[in-house]
């Protein structure tokens, strides 16, 4: 069985660029996906719960249902018989996000119950799922968070990113409080991308060399 492993953390940390990076030194060790997303119909969910202004006015029990219906379809298409066939899977995003955004940012405390349901459904190891082996999770303050997002032109805002600081905070905070229960590395995101790419390559070949696959690189 290949490994299972997230990418998250707040927008503006340079999650994307990293991920870039890590996907032309891995592509000969891994398969890349991202949530939501990642399979065509987890695709068109995606673009409802970031683009719809629908998806934005309905309940925030709807919004927290499209996102796991979205990795649902995921894990059934992709991850599970990705895993099953022995390659590791690096996701751009995961349940992680849920429990920081969903739950803490948007303060959705009574969603926690059904959190735990339906990680245990989508992750059912009775079904031969399996939930992620490892988080890596990208921290910085959320005022320099929220500060880069705003400021990058090139970015293509969505109503995630035009929060106010509070917003921002209570989803680091989530983060951290996901690291309570689950596996998770944190990756200090104040470093220089040089830094990040370099303790990413290091864990990533620690945690992906245990299943003998071959890794071209250099762990010196
Ligand atoms: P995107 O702009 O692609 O974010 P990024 O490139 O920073 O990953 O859009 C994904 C957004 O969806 C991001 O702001 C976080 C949000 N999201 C949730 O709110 N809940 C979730 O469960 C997931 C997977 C993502």
């Amino acid at each position: 069985m290949g490994k299972y492993i997230v990418f998250d953390g707040m927008d503006g940390s340079g999650k994307g660029t990293q991920l870039r990076l890590l996907e032309k030194d891995f592509s000969h060790a891994a398969v890349f996906t991202r949530e939501p997303g990642g399979t065509p119909l987890a695709e068109d969910i995606r673009k409802i719960v970031r683009d719809s202004p629908l998806a934005r006015k309905s309940t925030a029990l709807s919004n927290f249902l499209l996102f796991w219906a979205a990795r649902e379809e995921l894990q059934q298409n992709f991850v599970t018989p990705m895993l099953r066939s022995g390659e590791h899977v690096l996701s751009d995003r995961g349940d992680s996000s849920t429990f920081a955004y969903q739950i803490c940012g948007e303060e959705h405390e009574e969603l926690l119950d059904l959190f735990v349901s339906m990680r245990k459904l989508v992750f059912d190891e009775d079904a031969g799922r399996r939930a992620p082996d490892l988080y890596i999770i990208f921290d910085l303050p959320s005022g320099v968070a929220r500060a880069r997002v705003m400021q990058d032109s090139c970015r293509e805002k969505t109503h995630f990113d035009a929060r106010d600081i509070g917003y921002y905070e209570r989803v680091r905070n989530g983060f951290r409080r996901f690291s309570e229960r689950h596996p998770v590395i944190f990756i200090d995101a104040m470093q220089t991308p040089e830094e990040m790419h370099r303790s990413l390559v290091k864990i990533l070949a620690t945690e992906m060399l245990e299943t003998n696959l071959p890794l071209q690189f250099d762990l010196a």
